[in-house]
């Protein structure tokens, strides 16, 4: 067996076996492969594709090319989510102890944000003593301690899918189906979890911009998730515009702690009782999702939520006094407000655009490594389908560094469209794959 006798094997449209695929994994992790001929491999992928038998195999063999976090010494159900991204998605902040306050475990590994979306752990990491960085060992202890943990790994996750997913991002092959789909898996199936729930976001702030995609994502997820013995299901969510009010890490953190006392949002609070009632389905917690959004409003209004959050802050070495005074958190030292500049209706409010200029503010980080601002960032005021009058303030930047506060008004601006037709409000909730 050798690489260029199975690229030419994907370029002519041919399947490759599992220990094909093996050979492949393996001999590029250990650089027995070269670069360009994994990143011919990749177009190949690209241009022909792959079936779900491959899809799956290549995804399993990435998962077991790191450590993994088996389900021994937890005796209750294990789930975990995954959300392909967007513009104030702070769902985790609020499902993870969510789900952990009805008895399952949830340790969720996640990154920190690049580009124009934030990052799960960037958002955590404004608490102060925050640790997110953890070990296999150390993620374990706080599972025992606090029935949910989020961190960023320190340990070998998926690497083979690492190395992987930096030479697609320099060689065009990132929009791949089959690639997508593998890279995601691969790094879910590292936990041994009983069941998975897919955020599958569409819309401008999205990766996946048009509806049809986001199916073909969300369907691939779920039958590749199934094939590797875990219970899935995806939803597929709004990101025509930001989730919530606020977009930034302290101003996120805040929202989704104002939502686990129950006055947060109604559209990340639906998001989240949507999600999370799919977990307990699954988990037989509850027999049907209406069942379970009612067990999860109770532990929101009961506060027990908003308590696990804590037991989860404090096993990570963070301070859990700002869960219940979060004015302790940072705070930008100026707020700079966008007025209407006409009377009308909100059509359209760009997710994208207010990522970016949140980002500009300093909240996001253009290469790994880089410091971020916690306290910047844009919370708004009106959402698609409000009613605005001229002179009404549409939004407010949190702002530190003056360099670069008129770049990101003109983007805030530029992502409202105000017309005079009453438009529909975006359904939050676009399909369903189980
Ligand atoms: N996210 C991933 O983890 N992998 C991809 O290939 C695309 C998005």
């Amino acid at each position: 067996m050798n690489a260029v006798e199975l690229i030419r094997k994907k370029r002519d449209g041919q399947r490759l076996a599992r220990p094909e695929l093996e050979f492949l994994v393996r001999h590029y992790l250990e650089g027995k492969i070269p670069d360009y001929q994994m990143a011919a491999f990749c177009m190949a992928v690209y241009f022909r594709s792959m079936d779900v038998r491959e899809i799956t195999d290549f995804t399993q063999i990435m998962a077991d090319s790191g450590d993994r976090l088996s389900h021994e010494g937890f005796d209750g159900f294990i789930a975990d989510k995954h959300s392909t991204g967007g513009v104030g998605d702070k769902v985790s902040l609020v499902l993870v102890p969510l789900i952990a306050a009805c008895g399952l475990y949830m340790p969720k590994l996640s990154g920190r944000g690049l580009g124009y979306t934030g990052g799960t752990i960037d958002k955590l990491e404004a608490i102060p003593g925050f640790r997110a960085p953890l070990t296999l060992e150390e993620l374990k202890r706080c599972l025992c301690q606090a029935g949910a943990a989020i961190s960023e790994s320190t340990f070998q996750l998926a690497p083979a899918d690492q190395k992987l997913y930096a030479l697609r991002d320099v060689t065009a092959s990132v929009e791949s189906l089959p690639l997508i789909v593998s890279s995601i898996l691969s790094k879910k199936l590292v936990i041994d979890s009983d069941g998975l729930v897919f955020d599958v976001k569409v819309g401008s702030g999205a990766m996946m911009r048009a509806l049809s995609p986001a199916k073909a994502l969300a369907g691939l997820l779920v039958s590749i998730a199934k094939r590797c013995g875990r219970r899935a299901v995806a939803l597929i969510t709004d990101m025509s515009q930001p989730l919530g009010y606020n977009v930034g890490n302290a101003l996120e953190l805040k929202e989704a702690l104002a939502t686990l006392q129950s006055h947060g949002p109604a559209d990340l609070t639906e998001i989240v009782l949507r999600l999370g009632s799919e977990l307990l389905v699954m988990a037989k917690q509850a027999r049907t999702v209406t069942a379970g959004w009612e067990l999860l409003r109770r532990k929101l209004l009961s506060g027990e939520g908003l308590h696990k959050f804590s037991e989860m802050v404090r096993a990570q070495g963070g301070d859990a006094d700002v869960v219940r005074q979060p004015h302790r958190l940072s705070c930008a030292r100026e707020k700079l407000e966008l007025k209407a500049k006409k009377t009308g209706w909100v059509g359209a409010l760009d997710a994208r655009l207010i990522g970016e200029a949140a980002h500009s503010l300093g909240a996001g980080r253009a290469a790994m490594g880089e410091r971020i601002d916690h306290a910047v960032g844009v919370e708004l005021f009106k959402k698609i389908g409000d009613q605005v009058t001229k002179g009404e303030p549409l939004a407010c930047l949190h702002v530190n560094e003056q360099t670069h506060w008129a770049e990101a008004m003109a983007r805030v601006e530029s992502a409202f469209q105000i017309g005079r037709i009453r438009p529909r409000r975006p359904a939050l909730v676009r399909g369903r794959v189980a």
